[in-house]
Order: C-alpha cells, then structure tokens, then sequence
C-alpha cells in the first residue's frame, strides 16, 4: 500500500450495500472510540470478508467537516465543509445532521450486515445512527423509478481521476469527497405518467437505456442537468445508488451516493437540479423525488485512515494560554483547532 492508497471508493457495483449515517457524541472518550475504529477498520474488513471470498466486500469510511476538526484537528482537507442546503421549497436539497458515513458493499447482504454489526459493536456508545439504508440491486441495475441507473459513470482510469484527489491537495492525494442524499418518490404520481413523458424526465429510453436524441432531450432533462462541461471537457462524478424501501410502508426509495474528486461537480450538479440552469429550468424528476437528507463527507485514504487514529483530538485538554481568543472553546466545546488553519468550517 503506498502512500495514497484510497479506500475501496471504485469498488464496482454490487448487489447490496448499507449506508450508515452516525453522529459523535459529545465526549472525549467516545472520540477516541471513533479514532481506534480508524485503526481497525481494514482488519474488520478482512475478517468478515473472509468467510466469503467471492462476495466482495467493502467499507468506504468518510467524515463530515465538523466531525474531522473535532476527531482529528488540523491539517484539514482544503474543499471539506459542511453540506450545504440547495433551492428553495418546494425542491429543497437539505442538509441534515451526520459526522461519519459508513458505504458497505458485498455482492449478498447478510456480508453487509455482519460487517455493519461489528463496526457499531466496536462504537458502541460513541456514536448515535442518524440514518441507516439498506439497499438492493433492482433487476438489471434499474433504479427505483425503473431506468437503469449508473450506465454513464465513468470507469477505469478515468474513474480514478474523477474521484481522487491528487496534487492539488497534496497531504490528501488518495482521498474523496462524496455527497449522500436520500430520496423518496411518489411511486403512484410517477407510474401514472406515460413511459414516453418518464423518458424525457431522464433523458434515457426506458427499456433499452439509450440516451434521448440531441432535439428530443428536454433541457430540463436529469441527464441534461447533470452533465456538467468545463472547458470543453466533461466533468464526471462516480455514482453508486442504490434502491430501498418498504413497500408495506408505502416507502419507496433511491440513496443517492457520489464520489468526486472536489464537492464541486456534485454540488454544481444539485444547483441544476433543484434551482435549475438557467434558475427555473429544473429537474422535473424532483416533481415525484423528495431529498430527506444530506450530507458530505470526506474520504481519506486507507493509509491516512490508519494513522488517522494517531491524532490528536481537537477536544482533547490542551493547555493553551487563556490570552490566545482563538483558543476559546466553541459553543459546542469544541477548539476549533481546524479553523486555525485559515478555512471556514461554516461557509
Ligand atoms: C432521485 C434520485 C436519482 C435517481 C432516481 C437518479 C437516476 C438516474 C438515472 C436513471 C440516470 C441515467 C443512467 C445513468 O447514466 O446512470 C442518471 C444519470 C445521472 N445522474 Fe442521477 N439520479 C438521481 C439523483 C442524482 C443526483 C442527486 C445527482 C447529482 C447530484 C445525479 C447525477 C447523475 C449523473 C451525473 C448522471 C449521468 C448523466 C449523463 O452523463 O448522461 N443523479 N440518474
């Protein structure tokens, strides 16, 4: 493994997957909970990925920008912040609470499961979950809303320039930066359009997945919106989405998941969707979509991750002259040692 090494964020799709949303608890002791998780986590990895070999399991462990200056202090990754709600209702975006996410794929849930266990055995108290999805391959990679979800996302090498970061930050080359949102959809509202109307909502043809013809596409197309161009050049970003729901419940879902290289493509992306490009020209998927969560995290690589547990807690007692007003604790009780490095945490 060398130095930049990234996590299993180009794990290929899988079958199934967990995504955990946890939040910290307030206390030293839990923070060092979390910080030991960093140690042990590839171990864990390996241990429950052994009793299946062909079942490809992975972890991705990422971290919200409050949660990495309270577990880890300074130096922060440069384009880390927290997650920031987009439009106005009725297509709202929101941000909503998370400090470490946990993206868990194998080809068979129960691999899933026994990994999650583990982990929040390890946790224990440390943390409370503020969200937990458990998602499934539907059919032929269909998403919720019956289209084939992920045909456009970028593989290979391309894949890992899109969502690596690289020189340009070099303390976190190997790392990413990923945005979660879960979405629920009027399934009723949604089935009651014609196919021909749901295609053009996509851009794609429904059954043999072809992108809707230049002329035909609405630019209010999601395919529209979500292809992003910057000198000339495409912009990628790596989704790995996946289906949930409860149809006993009425719940009927799409867990959105995004890795990229900056926050920037994947927010540039939220913009075109919920205010629109040009603002009002938006996502009409939106109209049967509703976003109930969101959040970034950012994704250090795996050797990172390890000697992450070595750190300092920001928290920590740290005998600092009561002079220095920057080292008057927060509201939270907090240092805020990261801010000291000059970057924003609430931009
Ligand atoms: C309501 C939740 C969502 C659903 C059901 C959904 C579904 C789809 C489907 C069916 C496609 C076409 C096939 C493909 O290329 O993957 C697609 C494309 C795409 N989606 Fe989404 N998506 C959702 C949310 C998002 C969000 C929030 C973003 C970004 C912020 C996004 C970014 C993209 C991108 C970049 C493409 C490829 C566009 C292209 O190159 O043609 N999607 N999505």
């Amino acid at each position: 493994m060398n130095g930049s090494t990234p996590q299993a964020v180009n794990a290929p799709i899988t079958r199934s997957a967990i995504f955990l949303v946890l939040t910290l608890q307030p206390d030293a002791a839990s923070h060092a909970a979390v910080r030991a998780l960093c140690a042990d986590l590839a171990a864990l990895v390996r241990s429950v990925g052994k009793r299946v070999p062909a079942g490809r399991l992975s972890c991705v462990c990422g971290f919200g920008s409050d949660a990495w200056d309270t577990l880890f202090g300074a130096p922060r990754p440069a384009g880390l912040h927290p997650f920031r709600a987009v439009g106005q209702p009725p297509r709202v975006a929101p941000a909503t609470p998370g400090d470490v996410l946990l993206h868990i794929r194998a080809e068979q849930m129960d691999l899933c499961f026994e990994l999650a266990a583990q982990i929040m055995t390890r946790l224990g108290s440390a943390v409370a979950t503020a969200d937990e999805v458990h998602g499934f391959r539907y059919f032929d990679q269909r998403s919720m809303v019956g289209f084939v979800d992920g045909t456009e996302n970028p593989e290979g090498e391309e894949a890992l320039d899109f969502t690596l970061v690289g020189a340009e930050d070099a303390d976190f080359a190997g790392g990413s930066y990923v945005i979660v949102q879960k979405y629920l959809h009027d399934m009723t509202a949604w089935n009651a359009l014609p196919v021909e109307m749901q295609e053009r909502i996509i851009g794609r043809t429904k059954l043999s997945d072809i992108e809707l013809a230049e002329g035909v596409k609405p630019s209010w197309s999601h395919s529209s919106l979500t292809t992003l161009e910057e000198n000339g050049a495409e912009v990628k970003i790596l989704r790995d989405n996946m289906p949930f729901g409860r149809p006993g419940a009425g719940e009927f879902g799409t867990y959105f998941i995004g890795y990229a290289r900056s926050p920037a493509p994947t927010e540039t992306m939220l913009e075109n969707m919920f205010v629109g490009n040009p603002p009002g020209n938006y996502d009409r998927l939106l109209d049967f979509s509703t976003a109930v969560t969101g959040g970034l995290f950012f994704v250090p690589s795996a050797p990172l991750l390890e000697a992450l547990a070595e750190r300092e807690a920001a928290t920590a007692p740290a005998p600092l002259p009561a002079s220095d007003a920057l080292a008057a604790p927060a509201g939270d009780g907090s240092l805020r040692i990261g801010s000291l490095k000059g970057a924003s945490q609430h931009e």
